[in-house]
């Protein structure tokens, strides 16, 4: 299998995008450790992935929390002793225009999407500074490459993930360690109650995209088959921010 002996990291994996990348990575053979805040959903991710006949372990983690953060690392170490993925996919949006923004709702959102991609990528790094190897991809959106009206929060942490990424690239390619961006378009999750016509018309090939459809690129840009790819942010959006429509 192709990532026989491989061990991914990855956040927000108790639904949406993150359970399909660790299904997808578990059934090519990675060992999977997921580290999400929401216990239920984790578990049952890892029940997914075992009824597959995959290695998986669930550790419950508010990438909010660097104690949170270093310890299910570490544990995600000791069990696998490595990690060749991380996954750093955890996030969260509310909706709100800048002056009607609340201060709480912006640490919020902030906290989660930002600080907590930069504590995940922080303590895998100095554990892939050691192993002198590791391909981290963080989960960006297109809101990380344009404005979009009432988010005022989530726009400035997507764009800051992307920062963090290409920082990361620059800092860190000389002990082996690629680090990417996906930036999707609108994905039908759970995030995504009401598939309405008007928020498909806005994406050019008709249609918002399906959790494999981002799934496939994170699993690359983690694989060797991107091993000259580092610093990149890939915009997977149906076409959405292609230009003006
Ligand atoms: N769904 C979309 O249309 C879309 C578009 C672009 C980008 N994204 C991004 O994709 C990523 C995954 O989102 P999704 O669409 O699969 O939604 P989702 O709500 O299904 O997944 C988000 C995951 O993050 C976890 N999480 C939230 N706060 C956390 C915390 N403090 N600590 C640890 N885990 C936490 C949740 O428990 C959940 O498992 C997010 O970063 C999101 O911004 C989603």
């Amino acid at each position: 299998m192709e990532f026989e002996g491989k061990s991914a990291f990855i956040t927000g994996a108790s639904s949406g995008i993150g359970r399909t990348v660790a299904i997808e990575l578990a059934k090519r053979g990675a060992s999977v450790f997921i580290a999400d805040i929401n216990e239920k959903g984790g578990r049952e991710t890892v029940a997914m992935i075992k009824e597959n006949g995959g290695e998986s372990q669930f550790q419950r983690t508010d990438i909010t929390n660097e104690q949170d953060v270093i310890e299910s690392v570490s544990l995600c170490n000791q069990m696998y002793n490595k990690i060749d993925f991380a996954i750093n996919n955890a996030g969260i949006i509310i909706g709100a225009m800048l002056a009607d923004l609340s201060e709480e709702d912006w640490d919020k959102v902030i906290n989660v999407n930002l600080k907590g991609t930069w504590l995940c990528m922080k303590h895998e790094i100095q554990l892939m500074k050691k192993q002198q190897f590791g391909s981290i991809v963080n989960t960006s959106s297109i809101a990380g490459k344009i404005g979009l009206k009432h988010h005022a929060a989530y726009v400035p942490s997507k764009h800051g993930i992307i920062g963090l990424t290409k920082t990361a690239a620059l800092e860190y390619g000389k002990y082996g360690i690629r680090v990417n961006a996906v930036c999707p378009g609108t994905v039908h999750t759970s995030w995504v109650h009401r598939v309405t016509k008007k928020l498909s018309n806005l994406h050019p090939l008709g249609r918002i995209a399906e959790t494999d459809e981002i799934a496939e690129a994170i699993i690359w840009l983690s694989s060797e088959k991107s091993s000259y790819v580092t610093g990149h942010s890939l915009v997977i959006d149906g076409g959405r921010t292609a230009g003006e429509q």
